[in-house]
């Protein structure tokens, strides 16, 4: 028999789970896109989108996804024949450094594996071997979904002021935006990419990419700028059309704002904190798991773990196994293993994750651990007992009346 019958859960990491609020407000008749509601509304998002990054600096909209944001970000700030340094840990640090390269940018990348955040030592070794000021930019991504590990973005500018260095600061935050902590200002961000699809809660489909003067200051001389990618006419609401350079996104506008509401009706610092008590209560279960058998999580340091996604490894072809059997018979589906492909295990079977962004509470997260928890029973997976339990005191000891 199956009980997958239900509401079914998709908890991948992005597209993220949409709230019922979000889908409504969507529904509706196409608006006008010249004057009225719609024009209104997209200001009034600009300034909230903002708050959320902690910046007072710009932030410019597109009708594109994550992959989007990246080619904007390289074309406004670069030029044909510019070095760029890729801080590669997982497989989105990669693809933006594979993205600047065909785009002719030359990319000095350190790859610091799968599991380990950035190491400092090795990026001031390569910003003080730089005395040629040839590096234009520090590419990092906060948090890479492949491999769920959380880099240390204010770390990161101390290491880069340490050495005087005068390259931007780029930093992808698409995974983790509304979820893990980000203060664009305070951390001295130059540039930040996101989209709408994950702590976001909204359906894919428009990107943000945020700068300061600084990074403003090199579109003046970026031979890479596209009439479609360049960024200045997109954060001026008098040219409401100039925000898409044609036609709005509509209905993810309506979804936008509605999910901007959500969050900032609950307070950003408290979704912050919903969001780091429920992954503390999914490693808690994994640490209980891992007493027996070879499921574990991906990363070992907690503080270097993101608060929204979840990487976890298993013998292979066991990732495959329980996700299949998940789908099957919970009604649940997690994550595939990316960008993880060894040799050994060419299609990432040893390899799952959760995703846990944007829309997710205690009795989701307690639901998916339930079913992997049942997953490794029906399978015969060995596994240590007594995970839900122990993910059920993280939360019940963070919600005491
Ligand atoms: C950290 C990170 N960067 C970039 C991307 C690419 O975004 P998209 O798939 O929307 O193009 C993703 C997508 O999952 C991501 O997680």
């Amino acid at each position: 028999m199956s009980l997958a019958n239900g509401r079914h859960y998709l908890a991948i990491p992005g597209p993220s789970v949409i709230p019922d609020r979000v889908l409504a407000a969507m529904h509706r008749a196409a608006p006008n896109i010249y004057t009225g509601e719609l024009v209104d509304m997209t200001h009034s998002i600009v300034p909230d989108l903002k708050k959320l990054a902690r910046t007072d600096h710009q932030v410019a909209m597109y009708i594109a996804n994550g992959h989007g944001a990246w080619e904007a970000a390289l074309t406004n700030t670069l030029s044909r024949g510019d070095q760029v340094l890729v801080l590669a840990t997982g497989r989105f640090g990669h693809g933006w450094g594979e993205m600047a390269t065909k785009m002719g940018v030359h990319c000095q990348v350190i790859d610091f594996g799968r599991r380990s955040d950035i190491d400092m030592a090795r990026v001031e070794e390569a910003l003080r071997a730089d005395t040629g000021g040839e590096i234009k930019a520090v590419l990092a991504v906060q948090v890479d979904t492949s491999s769920s590990v959380k880099n240390d973005i204010a770390g990161l500018r101390q290491t880069m002021d340490r050495v005087s260095h005068p390259a931007l600061l780029m930093v992808d935050c698409i995974a983790c935006l509304g979820c893990d902590a980000f203060e664009m200002d305070a951390w001295g961000v130059d540039v930040m990419v996101t989209g709408c699809q994950k702590g976001l809660m909204t359906p894919p489909g428009m990107a943000f990419v945020y700068f300061n003067d600084k990074a403003d200051g090199y579109r003046e001389n970026a031979d890479l700028v596209t009439h479609y990618w360049d960024w200045r006419p997109r954060v001026d609401p008098n040219g409401f059309y100039q925000y898409f350079d044609g036609t709005a996104p509509t209905h993810h506008l309506y979804g936008l704002r509605t999910a901007l509401d959500m969050i900032f009706e609950e307070g950003l610092e408290n979704v912050w904190a919903r969001h780091a008590t429920l992954a503390k209560a999914i490693w808690a279960a994994f640490d209980a798991w891992g007493t027996k058998g070879s499921l574990a999580l991906n990363i070992n340091d907690p503080a270097k773990r993101s608060h929204a996604v979840t990487s976890a490894t298993i013998d292979p072809p066991h990732g495959t196994d329980l996700r299949n059997w998940l789908v099957q018979n919970a009604g649940v589906t997690l994550g595939i293993g990316l960008g993880m492909e060894t040799p050994q295990d060419p299609n990432s079977d040893g390899y799952f994750r959760i995703g846990h962004m944007g829309h997710v509470n205690a009795h989701m997260v307690l639901g998916v651990l339930g079913a992997i928890d049942a997953g490794l029973k029906a399978l015969d997976l060995p596994h240590g007992l007594g995970a839900v339990e122990a993910a059920s005191v993280v939360i019940g000891a963070s919600c005491r009346p």
